[in-house]
């Protein structure tokens, strides 16, 4: 299976324009969906991409006929919206596109029973992952596969309960579990070697990092970046996970994502899992410091 054409559904979003630019940087020739609604302008892309809209419902009836001829769909639009995946899913076997890969890009595995009990958005990839195995299993050219890639460690260091300007993070249990976490480019990096080796990462959930860290280990390199000391406040995992369980309950959406951090800090070490594809994929470890002292300069080019 030789993959050359892709189609990209969310290129707009976090993590979709470091997808595309890493589909362009491999030479795949990308196109990219969007809804006739979208408020995203089409201009924004280099010139050879091309720019496809569809019916806001995502029809059988408007999805196939722009499908054709695509070899892989990648989708980073927001995990919760199954729906319009599992439509584009199906559109993609009707088409003869033979690669799907989903929103996925977990901070956790979305199979993990504790994930799926805390935070609903993981049963709902676990879900999609369900109609992907069926649909592969109905037409043997279709294949998908599903990258979880921990937390972004470059997106938004508040999201990983850092405060840059204020010199301060929390942390978890003291800070020692180790994690996995992805910066936004080698996740983009790693989408495009899935779509590089088609046949050894069909069917399956593969799993990369830009590196294995603790807490305690990311403040440490924050301090070194930002030559100053750091306040630290840290919070016992099961009474954090009970509080904010309840008011995640009580439709807190903040309590939702951390939850999210939680999980990804306690229950996300790749380097541990069977599909671990680092080496499958040709990948190396990043360095932390070097990728923190981009956060602070990032941070600091926008104070
Ligand atoms: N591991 C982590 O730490 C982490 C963090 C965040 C997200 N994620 C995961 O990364 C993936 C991408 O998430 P994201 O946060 O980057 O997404 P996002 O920013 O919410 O994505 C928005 C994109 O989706 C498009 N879109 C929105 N609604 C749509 C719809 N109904 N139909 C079609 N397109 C729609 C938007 O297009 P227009 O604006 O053009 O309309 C835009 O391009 C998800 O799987 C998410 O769970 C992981």
């Amino acid at each position: 299976m030789n993959i050359k054409t892709v189609t990209l559904l969310g290129a707009d979003g976090k993590l979709g324009p470091a997808i595309l630019h890493a589909l362009l940087a491999a030479d795949f020739t990308v196109t990219v969906l969007k809804r006739t609604s979208s408020k995203s302008p089409d201009n924004t892309y280099p010139s050879h991409v091309t720019v496809r809209r569809v019916s806001d419902d995502f029809t059988l009836d408007t999805l196939v006929p722009v499908l054709q001829g695509q070899d892989a769909v990648v989708v980073t639009i927001k995990g919760t919206q199954t729906g319009v995946q599992t439509k584009l899913a199906r559109a993609c076997v009707q088409a003869g596109v033979r690669r799907f890969i989903p929103a996925d890009f977990g901070s956790c595995d979305s199979s993990s029973a504790w994930a799926q009990s805390l935070v609903p958005l993981f049963k709902h990839k676990t879900e999609l992952r369900d109609v992907l195995m069926q649909l592969a299993d109905e037409s043997k050219a279709f294949s998908w596969t599903s990258l979880v890639c921990g937390h972004f460690f470059d997106w938004s260091p508040e999201f990983l309960h850092v405060w840059v300007r204020e010199r301060r993070a929390e942390t978890i249990d003291g800070g020692h579990a180790k994690w996995s976490a992805s910066t936004l480019a080698r996740i983009g990096e790693a989408t495009a070697r899935i779509l590089l080796r088609p046949e050894e990462t069909e069917n399956r959930v593969v799993y990369v990092q830009s590196f294995l860290v603790s807490q305690v280990e990311v403040v440490r390199a924050y301090e070194r970046a930002t030559d100053s000391q750091w306040a630290v406040k840290d919070f016992e995992s099961k009474r954090y996970e009970r509080e904010e369980k309840a008011k995640a309950d009580g439709g807190d959406r903040e309590a939702v994502e951390n939850l999210v951090w939680l999980l990804g800090t306690l229950d996300g070490n790749w380097e541990e899992k069977d599909g671990f594809a680092m080496k499958l994929l040709g990948l190396e470890n990043e360095n932390l410091d070097a990728v923190v002292r981009g956060v602070v300069e990032e941070h600091a080019s926008k104070s």
